[in-house]
């Protein structure tokens, strides 16, 4: 089993994430998910044979399951039409980790859900001295005492920058509104929080805690719609939730058993990453295998 971590093709690279990479082909793009992986914002050198695929797939599960509350941005994710759009320029590399999508303009903010206190969030309610009383962090209002992972008394609409590089800001909905409007700030907030409170319950259902997670829009011919991938672990914090604890951190359902096999390492955790072992790699590819599973109830197309 080999990891496919670089894709060129005889398309127009417009990016190259630390996942992903996004081809240009006109109105539409290309992205594909490969199998690198990143762990303490390294990517590792070597990748998890068949994440792409996985996260690929559980992305369009859940864009699936949302039409309702917004339109999204998948034009296909069928490899033979994916060929036939590509014609020369499609490889075999691409099945199963492929989509589509219509080009949009992007909203210029990050539109985030979070359910439980962790991440940047906790660190900066932490220094505005949430530990002994109550604070108000970007506009929103948080008691006093609540610990790390701990829950939030209400889901909250937390939309941070979209940085190119380095780390996204978490801005007030104020801010928010002065960057991309204040009817389009208040769109996002009510699809953000609707998609949010209905895949809580789905993983909810399979033992999964959905503790925050962070959506990106577009607009297409004035309509606003959901774009990127969605509800990956790569953009979603998912705990399992049999060991739960709050006021700890808690193990991450996927990059756990890389995280704790880093942690052995003398690594100081700037690139380059070292070589993961195989068991490393094959425990981790089962954990992507089972988060799927869990979710989806079903096996991905591998
Ligand atoms: N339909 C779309 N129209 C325009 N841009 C899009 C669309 N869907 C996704 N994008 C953009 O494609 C890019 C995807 O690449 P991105 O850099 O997020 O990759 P990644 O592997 O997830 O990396 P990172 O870990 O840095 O987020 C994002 O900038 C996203 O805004
Ligand atoms: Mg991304």
């Amino acid at each position: 089993m080999t990891a496919v971590t670089t894709i060129d093709l005889s398309l127009p690279k417009m990016r190259s994430g630390k996942v992903r990479e996004v081809f240009d082909l006109g109105d539409l793009l290309l992205l594909v998910a490969t199998d690198r992986v990143s762990a303490f914002d390294v990517v590792m050198p070597n990748g998890i044979p068949d994440k792409g695929k996985i996260l690929n797939q559980l992305s369009l599960h859940w864009f699936g399951l949302f039409g309702d509350l917004s339109s999204h941005h998948v034009v296909t994710a069928d490899d033979s039409e994916i060929a036939t759009q590509l014609g020369a320029a499609y490889d075999e590399r691409l099945r199963g980790r492929s989509m589509i999508v219509a080009k949009c303009q992007p909203v210029l903010i990050e539109s985030v859900a979070r359910a439980y206190l962790s991440g940047s969030l906790y660190k900066e309610y932490l220094a505005a001295g949430g530990a002994e009383r109550d604070v108000t962090l970007h506009g929103i209002g948080l008691p006093a005492g609540v610990p790390l992972c701990g829950k939030l008394p209400k889901t909250m609409f937390t939309p941070a920058t979209k940085a190119q590089e380095g780390h996204d800001e978490n801005i007030s909905f104020d801010h928010a509104a002065q960057i991309v409007g204040r009817e389009i700030a208040e769109q996002c907030r009510e699809a953000t929080l609707a998609i949010f409170e209905r895949a809580v319950g789905i993983c909810h259902n399979a033992g999964i805690i959905l503790a925050d997670t962070k959506f990106e829009f577009g607009i297409r011919t004035g309509e606003l719609i959901l774009i990127d991938e969605i509800l990956t672990p790569d953009s979603s914090r998912f705990w399992p939730q049999d060991a739960y604890r709050p006021g700890r951190a808690q193990d991450s359902l996927d990059k756990q058993f890389i995280r704790d096999y880093l942690e052995t390492l003398d690594w100081d955790k700037t690139a380059p990453g070292p070589e993961l072992p195989d068991n490393i790699v094959a425990e981790t590819r089962s954990r992507y295998i089972d988060i799927f599973r869990r979710i989806t109830g079903s096996h991905p197309n591998l």
